[in-house]
């Protein structure tokens, strides 16, 4: 089923922040959303989820900064069991301890709310949480903001075995060029608000056409880059 949102916007404090956006992705289709601090990728991203779950869609996200998904008054098995409740799975003790060695929080306890543990363990855990079960999109927002760049680059390879076998399709709101060049098929330029270039990967970055996506390719050959 292609994933189809229309007339997405949002305003905040009487000012556009988010110009009518539609936005369309196909089953297994991996897209990057990218763009200039400010210029409304995370507000595109929690307005597509927030309408593609009103029209019954299944989707997993992962927002810019774990306190937006962490309850501080929650302890972490708490938000476990509510993330496989919101897929309607049974607790799976086997799923869960796979997840969690695949992203290195298997000595995170439990027990503990979010601020028992460290912000890149807690990314970790959103994350984790993300990939339990099989959503139609997967919206990941600067997912490894918070993690050293080897466990980055281990957390990026989990994501694409994860995706490999499934149809779920993924949207991935970076500002690491490099990073989305090596795993998207097509890439969304943002800029004041606007999507302002959407097209395939290689075409945009070979022949970028908008000064925000010209301003974003220059200077460096992103696709030679050994990520
Ligand atoms: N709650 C809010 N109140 C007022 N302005 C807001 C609010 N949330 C976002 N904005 C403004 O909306 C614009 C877009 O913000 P958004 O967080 O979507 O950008 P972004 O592209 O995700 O940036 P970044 O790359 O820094 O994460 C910014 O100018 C921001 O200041
Ligand atoms: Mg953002």
């Amino acid at each position: 089923m292609t994933i189809a949102a229309t007339g997405l916007s949002a305003m905040r404090a009487g000012r556009t922040i988010l110009y009518p956006t539609d936005v369309e992705i196909r089953p297994g289709e991996r897209v990057g959303l990218v763009g200039a601090s400010g210029s409304g990728k995370s507000t595109l991203g929690h307005a597509l989820v927030d309408k593609l779950r009103a029209q019954g869609a299944h989707v997993a996200h992962v927002p810019q900064s774990p306190d937006e998904a962490l309850d501080p008054l929650r302890s972490m098995a708490f938000h476990w069991r509510e993330a496989e409740r919101a897929r309607t799975l049974a607790p799976d003790p086997a799923r869960q301890q796979t997840l969690f060695n695949a992203l290195h929080i298997e000595d995170g306890d439990l027990r503990k709310r979010p601020w028992g543990w460290s912000r890149g363990m807690q990314q970790r855990f959103v994350i984790a949480m993300a990939l339990i079960g099989t959503p139609d999109l997967l919206v990941m927002d600067e997912p490894t903001s918070a993690l050293d760049p080897v466990v980055a680059a281990g957390t990026i390879d989990l994501l694409d075995a994860h995706l490999a076998d499934r149809d779920t399709a993924l949207l991935l709101i970076t500002h690491d060029l490099g990073l989305a060049a090596r795993r998207v098929h097509r890439l969304m330029v943002m800029d004041d608000g606007k999507i302002v270039e959407d097209s395939p990967i290689k075409r945009l970055l070979m022949a970028p056409m908008t000064p925000a996506a010209k301003a974003l390719c220059a200077h460096r050959n992103w696709l030679e880059l050994p990520c």
